[in-house]
């Protein structure tokens, strides 16, 4: 069976996320910037990079590989389609993160936004520990009403998600992060138009402390 996720349009998922009531891509957006250059690394990899929202933000000589891994090949085409200033840095992984055999390469920096809501924490732990990463930023979202998808005129084509989707609550992504040796670093809030708030908290392994 087919993992949600690879059968929900790109330009739906974009369209739905950028919507004024929504304004989540725009917020990702930003919240990317940070991530990207809170740190002086030189690799990083981007998990469920879907359409590469925020990639723009990388500039020739910023970073010498960037990794983007997600599970739809659809998204990561059209990702190194608006790129082609990337080629050659920009490497992508079509992957299912929940799969077994898992292989990924290290990376610096590993990046995750509303990402670990759809593989959980266990899956996700599984990730950091392969990709061994010094640095850990991750942003979920935290609802205010019961649907974890807002409402919007595309609201059907996410049916499914609910099948993969957790809810993540931030203090237990905390605890199970330092169980694998990472460490709670920062946490920023960014509220958001329809009263949910995605919250980024960024992390460091400990051998960095
Ligand atoms: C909610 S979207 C987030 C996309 C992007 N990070 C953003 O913030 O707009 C979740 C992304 O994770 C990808 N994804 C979900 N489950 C996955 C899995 N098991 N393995 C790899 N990628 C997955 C989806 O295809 C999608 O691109």
């Amino acid at each position: 069976m087919l993992n949600p996720w690879e059968s929900i349009d790109l330009s739906d998922y974009e369209n739905h996320m950028s919507l004024d009531n929504v304004g989540q891509l725009q917020a990702l957006n930003a919240l990317m910037r940070e991530q990207l250059f809170s740190h002086e690394v030189k690799s990083v990899m981007i998990l469920g990079v879907a359409g590469g929202n925020g990639l723009e933000h990388i500039k020739d000589g910023n970073f010498e590989r960037v990794y983007g891994v997600d599970i739809n090949r659809a998204y990561l085409a059209e990702c190194e389609r608006r790129f082609p200033s990337l080629s050659g840095v920009l490497e992508i992984i079509c992957a299912d993160l929940l799969g077994d055999n898992l292989k990924l390469p290290h990376a610096e920096l590993l990046i995750a936004d509303l990402l670990i809501e759809y593989i959980g924490y266990e899956c996700f732990k599984k990730v950091v520990k392969l990709v061994k990463p010094k640095y850990v930023s991750c942003v979920i979202q935290i609802n205010t009403d019961n649907s974890f998808v807002s409402d919007s005129p595309y609201l059907h084509k996410f049916d499914r998600l609910d099948e993969v989707h957790c809810q993540i609550c931030s203090e237990e992504l905390t605890d199970v992060m330092r169980e694998i040796d990472y460490i709670q670093d920062s946490q920023t809030e960014a509220a958001l138009p329809n009263g949910k708030k995605l919250v980024k908290t960024d992390f460091l392994n400990r051998s960095v402390l």
